[in-house]
């Protein structure tokens, strides 16, 4: 595609700026290096960024290093010039103390990037959990020309001729390996079965669940999310979103134009009816604030509530990701909705098509992996938002609320969706495994399992830790899961019925932090409420005798973190950060 706009590109402000010779020719000088002409430099073909967020320590992503061949090539066959720069890593099964810790690292570092250097458009490579909200995040801020190439799950894994998931496939294990039903060896086993080529997890994770929102979004092409990463298509898939960033820099097709208000309503439809992961919320909620939109946790409960289980991907159902792809991806679900009234058709996607022209064809093949929303796997399947006396929100993932936990808790004679239970409380993932097991917490089939100290704050970038495991003696007498509730977050993998992201979190003196063990609580799904059962002098006595305690920060950036984050329930934000929108313009930084 030719510049024949005559459209003056924000890189030619660097490369061919005849007013400013000396800084020009050390500019175009040294990006000669790479082989590239002056003719070529000075030419006004856009110069197209890859943020190449694989890296051998982030496996999930470690594709896009192949991948990142093909969207050259797809920029070059376009008239753009390809320049490919390193992602701050973050890899969710390795990063310790936690991944979440870098979303927010990452995204400071690609908006300096984005806006500190020649480019004109960027493809963003998404994948593993974080990376793609920090990404998108990105490309909120500053506005420039963005498009996102996920990488694509891991093909489905199978054990004993059965399909087992990534992540989903090591909670069910873990209570295998503590009834004593298989052995360290045997957990090895099983588990590195689920996860059998090059891709993000296979389950409907964090890291399906993102990519599908991105795409949901408008901000990837149809079809890209659920490609399977080795998959023949994944690599033609990169050719055509190089080709399509150049037409879209042309065009001046930014993020502003395709992620509004009506877009991310899409979006958490489209997460309610796949049963998305837990992590969602924040991350979405995050990339609409650094966009100025105004999303919130209210948003989730009016658009999202409603909205019944489509797609049988685990954890809430039983496929796994190329089942999910082969019926038909993020487009099939797209029609279901559109069929339902539940979409907005005129949002625009980097396509160049509206979401509704992409769903009017995508009718899924296979209703087994997904479900027509008049017949769906589940009712009401999206997150519920809780409040109570001594805390302002909380999530509950419905889509994984099943049977059993209904049966248990929620089907007392009168109990219309409540019940009340006694709080076991842990300070953090450490104490919870020191202690699950001590006997002489009386932990019974009626209690609820509270972990705090794991927000934001308290947990640097917190913890994904509140899907606990019952006392092993109750797991051998049949107790396989309990209620639990935290301030922090969990795997996405998880089919807990967890009450999650408590806000405020207990480090910043959040309610959840006045909690003793043996307090009753009432959790009530049809008010959306959880109260704590004392009385109002009693808990203002607790409050008066809180103090703040805060474990030391282990390195700089927990220090800055911890100053400037906010909490889960409106994004996990660095709110600084969140006042800077749209940082690019049309003219080079000084
Ligand atoms: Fe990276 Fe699941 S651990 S995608
Ligand atoms: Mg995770």
């Amino acid at each position: 595609m030719q510049n024949n706009k005559n459209l003056k590109l924000r890189s030619q402000q660097w490369f061919d700026d005849p007013e400013h010779a000396d800084m020009t020719a050390l500019y175009v000088e040294r990006y000669m290096n790479q082989g590239l002409t002056r003719e070529e430099l000075q030419s006004g073909k856009p110069i197209i960024g890859i943020a190449q967020t694989g890296s051998d320590l982030t496996p999930c992503n470690r594709h896009h290093i192949q991948l990142a061949q093909r969207i050259k090539d797809g920029i070059r066959d376009a008239g753009g010039i390809p320049m490919e720069f390193p992602v701050h890593p973050i890899a969710e099964q390795s990063r310790r103390p936690t991944a979440a810790l870098d979303r927010n690292l990452a995204y400071l570092g690609l908006v300096e990037v984005l806006h500190g250097y020649p480019l004109d458009g960027v493809v963003l490579t998404t994948g593993c959990d974080k990376t793609t909200p920090a990404c998108l995040m990105a490309a909120a801020t500053t506005d420039l020309p963005s498009i996102v190439l996920s990488g694509g799950p891991m093909l489905d894994g199978y054990h004993d001729g059965e399909l087992i998931g990534s992540g989903t496939v090591i909670w069910s294990s873990r209570k295998l390996l503590a009834k004593g039903k298989i052995d360290y060896e045997g957990f090895m086993e099983l588990t590195t079965a689920a996860s059998p080529s090059v891709g993000h997890c296979n389950t409907m994770g964090t890291a399906l669940s993102m990519n599908a929102i991105a795409e949901a979004l408008g901000m990837s092409l149809p079809g890209c999310a659920s490609i399977p990463a080795p998959y023949r298509e994944r690599g033609q898939m990169a050719y055509a979103t190089g080709r399509r960033i150049c037409e879209m820099v042309l065009q001046d097709i930014k993020p502003s134009s395709i992620m509004t208000k009506e877009s991310f309503h899409n979006a958490i439809a489209v997460a309610s009816a796949l049963g998305a992961s837990s992590n969602c919320p924040p991350h979405l909620i995050a990339i609409a604030r650094h966009m100025g939109i105004d999303l919130s946790l209210d948003d989730w409960q009016e658009f999202g509530e409603h909205i019944p289980l489509i797609v049988n991907c685990m954890p809430a159902g039983k496929h796994l990701g190329e089942g999910f792809h082969r019926a038909g991806g993020v487009p099939s679900v797209l029609h279901e909705l559109q069929k339902a009234n539940y979409l907005n058709n005129d949002c625009l996607t980097v396509s160049g098509k509206t979401l509704g022209e992409i769903a009017t064809t995508s009718e899924t093949n296979n209703r087994d992996v997904i479900y027509s929303y008049e017949k769906p796997l589940k009712h009401k399947s999206g997150f519920i938002v809780l409040s109570g006396n001594f805390f302002e929100s909380a999530i509950i993932k419905m889509s994984v609320v099943g049977d059993a936990f209904k049966k248990t808790y929620l089907s007392d004679p009168g109990s219309e969706n409540s019940f009340e239970a006694r709080a076991i409380v842990f300070e953090g993932p450490e104490d919870y495994h020191a202690r699950i097991n001590d006997p002489s917490l009386d932990i019974d089939e009626r209690c609820i399992l509270v972990v705090r100290g794991a927000g934001t704050v308290g947990y640097p970038g917190s913890a994904e830790v509140v899907n606990m495991d019952p006392p092993t003696e109750l797991m051998k007498k049949g107790v396989s899961s309990l209620p639990c509730l935290g301030d922090g977050r969990q795997s996405g993998t998880s089919a807990s019925p967890s009450i999650l992201n408590m806000s405020p979190e207990a480090a910043v003196g959040g309610g959840i932090a006045l909690l003793k063990t043996n307090d009753i609580l009432k959790v009530n799904l049809n008010d959306r409420s959880i109260d704590l059962l004392i009385s109002d002098e009693e808990m203002q006595t607790r409050r008066e005798e809180w103090k703040p305690s805060i474990p030391a920060s282990q390195t700089p950036w927990q220090e800055i973190y911890r100053s400037l984050v906010g909490q889960l329930s409106t994004g996990g934000c660095l709110e600084p950060a969140t006042l800077h929108l749209k940082v690019i313009s049309k003219d080079k930084p000084p």
